[in-house]
């Protein structure tokens, strides 16, 4: 990202502590939308004559071609109110009007920055496994529609050939909005729709006197590269021949590779905001997008004021299923972000590719780290090897040139970015950059294209490195670069950054529900962003390696694709629960999934039911079905206003005369349970669905730690229907005095072809 856009967006963030009587910000008004008088015919009129009768507005603001207009969107799909430029006087005003539910500034959501399909045993041209596809299928794979809320498009990418398409869904009501480079023309039966959604961003830039906001461009074109690589990781078509400056060559193509895309603009370089986020869900909801894709989110909050939950309440309503990015705050806990039960939360984990590079100390000891470096090596002449405690971080302006001239630099993870890191070594005259994690990265290795010749290290090979450089009077080092390698043992192992529960905001859900790949993934880009800003002197490339749970997640909107393709009629909860039962927790070294972070056995808690297995998906056996009167009853069951239910469900009618005893009474296909010293028992009822074969018997198997008594009632579910619905008990019963914080065990349901597992995690607070 280029500086210009941090300062954009640090000016964006001080708005809400700076604001003075007369500055303007964006505020997102909730309303009752069944208050609406007769008199209007519309809610946009309605909306429309509200502002115009608050102080300092008059009509002539209202004229469509005014740019003071303060009525930035109508929401009535998505949300039920408006987003409006104010004054935090006009903000009073309006809260004084009983249809007036709540107000919320426009919040700053963050963008959560080929070998895949061989990895997840993809290996079809549909993406679905021979046997299963017949013409029928083959043709529904082309119906599956996938919005991607994102940075924007690069239509020219060869991820979108549409040869062999057939022709677009005839109830697809989208559109190819065209803009500054944009023409309407560049959609096509792969790129089905784009558009752009601006209005937030730019009336944050203009209540700031941002000039900044005059280049930005207002079209659905992606002049930042993440939307372009999040829409070909869940449907690109095949490109042969593609690689990243050579590294992970092969064919690259999504998960989905017949299904349509549909790309809505909502976010630059640093992020999106709530109001554009809305305004595209809705418009993405209503032109009839089959899943919806957000690489993106926010801090948790609760979801009546949490944008992307209700975008994504109103889009399960209609059918559509909701993937979201966990987020990359890990491993700090408590940081998963997107939790709402009606989205699938998605973490990340690593491939079975990597790109070895390696660093041959003096002492002999060789070490093996990454990187994505394409120039040339240092040589294989020891070169002398510097780290400087004081200057570790590699920060602009710390490095002194007479100290690292010719030399290899040790740099620490943290504070700058990566590349960056490089760079400064580089215009100090070092020849090379050993980059070496801290304690936060522990061992995830994230490669890069870097400026000069570099290798990323893991924290125990940085601590062997920073102890022989301060042991060795004249220590020395040679680099050298492996490019691609494959079948990488352990894999997956869950990324250190990838966030983790528990949940903040329902703590009796647990996510992340599911992990998938988001390390070092190569998929599509823009052409006009070079792969990092700083490589100055490398050529684009139509292709990148990124990280990221903002990778992860169209992974998981890509198989959904394929799910609704051969299962129309499921509904998102079931196609959830299909994906969450059948994942996997063993690598492939058949171990138990590790974590990066400090290399210890990883928990629900960072891989949620564990990493994605998109064969067994598309044939779960049973689901844990949830509809979205359920999700209300949900709402219902937690302590919020009959208000903020029916916001959030968009449904003036909620009347919460059913709620759960407990929100984890949900029919989740997890489970979370959080013992205290006046609560020893917890007890669930869950609903299974068959979707296997009409006549089958399945048994249950428990795991659990030893401080817990786990009773499943009864032990043995037959079904004689396809589509018939058992119900079974579950009862957690803890010990008295668990010494321990928390623990994690399982729910198994398997007959002789399934296996469908639920986790569970348990807390105890002495409260
Ligand atoms: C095609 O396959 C689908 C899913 O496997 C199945 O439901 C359908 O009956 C099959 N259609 C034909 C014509 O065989
Ligand atoms: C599905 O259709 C495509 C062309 O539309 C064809 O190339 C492919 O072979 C078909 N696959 C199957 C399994 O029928
Ligand atoms: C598009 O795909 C077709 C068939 O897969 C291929 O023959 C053609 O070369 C591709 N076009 C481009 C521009 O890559
Ligand atoms: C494959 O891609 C590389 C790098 O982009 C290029 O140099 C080469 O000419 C391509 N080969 C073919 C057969 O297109
Ligand atoms: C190490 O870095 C510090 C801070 O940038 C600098 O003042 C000092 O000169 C460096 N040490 C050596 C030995 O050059
Ligand atoms: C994996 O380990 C389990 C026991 O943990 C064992 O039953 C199974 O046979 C092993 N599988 C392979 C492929 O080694
Ligand atoms: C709701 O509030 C009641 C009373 O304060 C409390 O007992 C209950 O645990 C709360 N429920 C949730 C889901 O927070
Ligand atoms: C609450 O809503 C349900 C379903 O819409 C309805 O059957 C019931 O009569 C309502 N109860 C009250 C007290 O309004």
């Amino acid at each position: 990202m280029s500086p210009f856009f941090v300062l954009i967006i640090l000016s964006v963030l001080s708005l809400s502590s700076t604001i003075s009587l007369d500055s303007k910000s964006t505020y997102i008004v909730h309303i009752k939308h069944q208050n609406k008088p007769d008199i209007y015919s519309t809610y946009h009129e309605w909306y429309t004559a509200t502002l115009s009768s608050l102080s300092s507005l008059s009509t002539t603001d209202f004229d469509s071609n005014s740019n003071s207009n303060p009525l930035l969107y109508t929401y009535t799909t998505a949300y039920n109110g408006f987003a409006a430029s104010l004054t935090s006087q006009q903000v009073d005003e309006l809260l004084k009007s009983d249809y007036v539910i709540g107000i919320y500034q426009d919040t700053l959501y963050q963008l959560h920055t080929t070998r895949t399909p061989e990895f997840l045993g993809l290996q079809t041209h549909s993406g679905l496994p021979k046997g299963l596809v017949n013409e029928t299928l083959n043709k529904s794979l082309y119906d599956v529609i996938i919005g991607v809320l994102d940075t924007g498009v690069w239509p020219e990418s060869k991820s979108f050939n549409d040869t062999g398409f057939p022709a677009i869904p005839k109830r697809w009501r989208g559109e190819c909005e065209s803009g500054k480079d944009f023409a309407s023309s560049l959609c096509n039966k792969k790129l089905i729709g784009a558009r752009s959604f601006s209005k937030g961003f730019s009336m944050a830039m203009k209540n700031k006197n941002d000039e900044g906001s005059e280049t930005i461009i207002k079209s659905p074109r992606d002049t930042e590269g993440h939307g372009t690589h999040t829409a070909s990781t869940a449907a690109g078509s095949y490109v042969t021949n593609a690689s990243f400056f050579g590294y992970a060559s092969g064919i690259a193509r999504g998960i989905a590779p017949q299904a349509r895309v549909a790309a809505y603009k909502v976010c630059w370089a640093d992020g999106c905001f709530s109001s554009d986020i809305l305004a595209g869900m809705q418009r993405a909801i209503e032109d009839g997008v089959d899943v919806l894709s957000l690489s993106l989110g926010g801090t948790s909050a609760p979801y009546f004021s949490d944008a992307v939950a209700i975008g994504a309440f109103a889009a399960i309503k209609k059918g559509i299923f909701v993937s979201a990015s966990a987020g990359n705050s890990g491993p700090t806990p408590e940081s998963v972000s997107n939790v709402a039960p009606w989205i699938t939360t998605v973490g990340a984990g690593t491939l079975d590719r990597n790109f070895p590079a390696y660093a041959v100390l003096g002492n002999k000891k060789q070490l093996t780290g990454v990187s994505l470096y394409s120039g040339k090596g240092i040589g294989n002449k020891p070169v002398s090897l510097v780290y400087n405690k004081s200057s570790s971080l590699c920060t602009a302006g710390s490095l002194d040139p007479k100290l690292v001239n010719g030399k290899v630099m040790v740099c620490d993870r943290g504070s700058n970015g990566r590349v960056a890191k490089g760079e400064i070594v580089k215009k100090a005259g070092g020849v090379g950059m050993i980059l070496a994690n801290t304690a936060d990265s522990g061992e995830e290795s994230i490669a890069d294209k870097h400026v000069l010749p570099a290798v990323a290290v893991g924290k125990k090979d940085g601590d062997t490195i920073r102890e022989y450089v301060g042991s060795d009077p004249n220590p020395t080092v040679v680099l050298s670069f492996g490019g691609t390698v494959l079948d990488v043992k352990p894999a997956p192992v869950v990324a250190a950054f990838s966030s983790r529960g528990p949940n903040t905001v329902t703590p009796q859900i647990l996510k992340p529900d599911i992990i998938g790949p988001g390390v070092n993934i190569l998929a599509g880009w823009t052409g006009v962003v070079k792969p990092s800003t700083l490589l100055t002197d490398t050529p684009t490339s139509p292709f990148n390696i990124i990280s990221g749970t903002s990778m992860s997640c169209p992974h998981i909107s890509g198989l959904a694709a394929l799910i609704k393709a051969a299962h129309p009629k499921w509904s998102p909860s079931a196609i959830k629960s299909a994906i969450m039962t059948t994942a996997y927790t063993l690598d492939n070294t058949n171990t138990t999934l590790h974590e990066a972070s400090v290399g210890a056995v990883s928990t629900p808690w960072a891989h949620g039911a564990g990493h994605v297995d998109p064969q067994k998906a598309l044939s779960p056996g049973l689901v844990y079905d949830a509809s979205a009167n359920d999700y209300v009853t949900f709402l219902c069951s937690l302590n919020y206003t009959l208000e903020h239910v029916k916001t959030i469900a968009q449904n003036p009618n909620v009347n919460c005369s059913r709620k759960f005893s407990d929100p984890g009474q949900l029919n989740y296909p997890s489970f979370s349970i959080s013992f205290g010293s006046n609560k020893r028992v917890a007890r669930y009822t869950r609903t299974l669905t068959n979707v296997g074969d009409a006549n089958s018997v399945y048994n249950v198997a428990v795991d659990g730690p030893l401080t817990v008594n786990i009773i499943v009632k009864p032990s043995e579910l037959v079904f004689g229907k396809v589509l018939e619905k058992k119900r079974y008990t579950v009862t957690f019963v803890s010990k008295k005095d668990v010494a321990i914080k928390a623990a994690f065990g399982s729910i198994t349901w398997s007959n002789s072809q399934h296996q469908v597992k639920s986790p569970i995690a348990f807390t105890w607070s002495s409260k």
